[in-house]
């Protein structure tokens, strides 16, 4: 057996799957198939994430059926369940709010047979329902304003920019936030997909799957990087600015959050498409200084660090069309989740398919046979 370590797994396949494909020199993603920048184009997240679970497109009356699933588990969520979501430390990260309300909502639930397959998308139709949700109770209850309920003519992306700004919102960015959810919804094995096959191999109920992964997503690392680019960009606080910034982040050695990435040599395609809907956004609702020295920033980072393939990854650009859209800087990584929940499942259903138990192997650096000291001889 191969004894050869991969810090940080790099490279090294953890599962057979067929749910999507990088091409990390290419610069190209495939749910099932289809190319993201087709899906962006054509599709809605409802559709993909039907995509994404079932391995093919559905058919009219099968997207119309699993739209008023989604709306009907939505509108009869328990109310203790939204008041618990409510009731976490105002200060909290939402994220933390998000990971503690996905497990109780588990609480709540039926657990499934994962043999049976009616039970099986019962759970997964709830958890996809539930997290906007669980996302609009928190941030309702912590800025002292009421719980807006679900819209139930809404959709997933809709659905929740009425919950959270208590209106309904423009088509555009509605549609905005719709394609924005397509483009996160999946990823191959990053580090919180992983988490989600490892918990769900021990068969864990997709609660406690999703749960887990959404920790798993809040590390700066993977999506909690999102909050961080806006935070960046506003601390930068000009584009005329950015080459100083940036030389002082070179000579410390720190990252540039938004930038690199452990498959992509390229720019992330989906980089590409939230920026293009960054310019059709602001065509219709004006620009922000941030774009500018979003732009500034990508040219000097690519300027000397191209070549060693850091590019604007996915989170470069979905802050600052997030922020354009009223949504707050730290809900930017429960949004993430909000879309990402649909990878989780599709992986959580093809683990069960064919699950065996991760117990990976380690290199052992320890000692052996030490010989126990009293605690008064030490
Ligand atoms: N800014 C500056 N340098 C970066 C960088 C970034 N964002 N990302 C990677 N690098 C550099 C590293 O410093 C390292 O340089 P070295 O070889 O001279 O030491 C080299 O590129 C490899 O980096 P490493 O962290 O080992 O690569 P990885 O494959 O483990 O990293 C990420 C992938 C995503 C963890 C990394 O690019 C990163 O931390 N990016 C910032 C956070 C982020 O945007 N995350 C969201 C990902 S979608």
């Amino acid at each position: 057996m191969d004894k050869e370590y991969h810090p940080g797994l790099a490279g090294v396949p953890a599962t057979e799957s067929s749910i999507s494909f990088i091409d990390g020199e290419a610069g190209i993603l495939e749910y099932r198939g289809y190319r993201i920048e087709t899906l962006a184009e054509h599709s809605t997240f409802e559709e993909t994430a039907w995509l994404l679970l079932h391995g093919k497109l559905p058919t009219t009356s099968e997207l119309q059926g699993f739209r008023e699933r989604l709306q009907k588990e939505r509108a009869s969520l328990p109310s203790e369940l939204i008041q618990f979501a409510g009731s976490f430390p105002k200060t909290g990260h939402p994220m933390a709010a998000l990971q503690a309300s996905l497990a109780t909502l588990g609480m709540f639930s039926e657990m499934p047979d994962f043999h049976n397959a009616e039970q099986s998308e019962a759970a997964i139709v709830r958890i996809l329902a539930a997290t906007p949700v669980l996302i609009a109770a928190f941030d309702r209850s912590r800025r002292g304003l009421e719980f807006v309920a679900p819209d139930e003519d809404l959709d997933t992306a809709a659905g929740f920019l009425a919950m959270i700004n208590g209106e309904r919102p423009d088509e555009l960015f509605a549609r905005i936030l719709d394609v924005a959810l397509i483009l996160h919804a999946e990823h191959t094995m990053n580090a919180s997909t992983f988490a989600a096959i490892v918990v769900a191999s021990t068969e864990a109920d997709p609660y406690t799957v999703c749960s887990s992964a959404a920790g798993a997503l809040t590390g700066p690392l993977h999506g909690g990087a999102n909050e961080r680019v806006l935070i960046a960009l506003n601390d930068i606080g000009g584009a005329d600015k950015v080459p100083a910034w940036f030389a002082k982040k070179l000579a410390n050695k720190q990252k540039v959050m938004g930038f690199g990435h452990r498959v992509y040599k390229t720019k992330d395609p989906r980089a590409h498409n939230l920026q293009a809907l960054t310019r059709e956004l602001f065509a219709k609702h004006g620009s922000t200084p941030l774009y500018d020295i979003a732009v500034s920033l990508e040219a000097e980072v690519v300027k000397h660090l191209g070549g060693k393939g850091i590019y604007p990854n996915v989170d470069f650009f979905s802050g600052i069309v997030y922020q354009k859209l009223g949504i707050a800087t730290d809900l930017f990584t429960p949004v993430f989740a909000m879309a990402r929940v649909a990878g989780y499942l599709a992986h959580w259903k093809e683990q069960m398919a064919n699950n065996r138990l991760f117990r990976p192997g380690q290199i052992y650096k320890g000692g052996h046979d030490t010989a126990y000291e009293p605690i008064a001889n030490r």
